[in-house]
């Protein structure tokens, strides 16, 4: 799972928008949910662009799938748009809050066209929405 930049302040930046729950509770839930599928979490967070791209390009042939939010880099980096193009497996994006409901600038994903789908605004919850959709992709 990669989170891009600011998601390191969740619980403590605009929980009017992005809820009370810390990074480390997604976290939590996201273990939870891929337990039950006997699968385990390996994540990382970092604000710079770089980081991500390396992370994903670490990820090839080693991972089975990304849950990627990669905040406000969703909305215009190609560079990770094209790191996650050159990885094989399922990737899901996840949003806490609907973007598509938000500023105009937050309507245009570009991690989007190399997802197999997009779930977004439903806080926290959508963690748990990710790894039902991986698992059921597989069947
Ligand atoms: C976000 C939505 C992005 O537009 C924003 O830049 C974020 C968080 C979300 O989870 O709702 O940092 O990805």
């Amino acid at each position: 799972m990669i989170h891009g930049p600011n998601l390191n302040l969740l619980g403590q930046r605009e929980p009017e928008v992005y809820g009370s729950a810390t990074l480390a509770d997604h976290t939590k839930t996201t273990q939870d949910a891929l337990a039950k599928h006997g699968a385990s979490l390996q994540t990382m967070q970092s604000n710079s662009e770089a980081q991500i791209v390396d992370a994903v390009h670490q990820a090839r042939g080693v991972v089975d799938a990304i849950i990627i939010n990669a905040g406000a880099f969703t909305h215009y980096s190609w560079a990770i748009h094209d790191a996650l193009k050159s990885f094989a497996g399922p990737i899901i994006e996840v949003h806490l809050s609907n973007p598509a409901a938000r500023e105009k600038f937050r309507h245009t994903s570009v991690i989007a066209p190399v997802a197999l789908g997009t779930i977004a605004g439903f806080g926290g919850l959508g963690y748990e929405l990710a790894v039902q959709a991986l698992f059921c992709h597989r069947q």
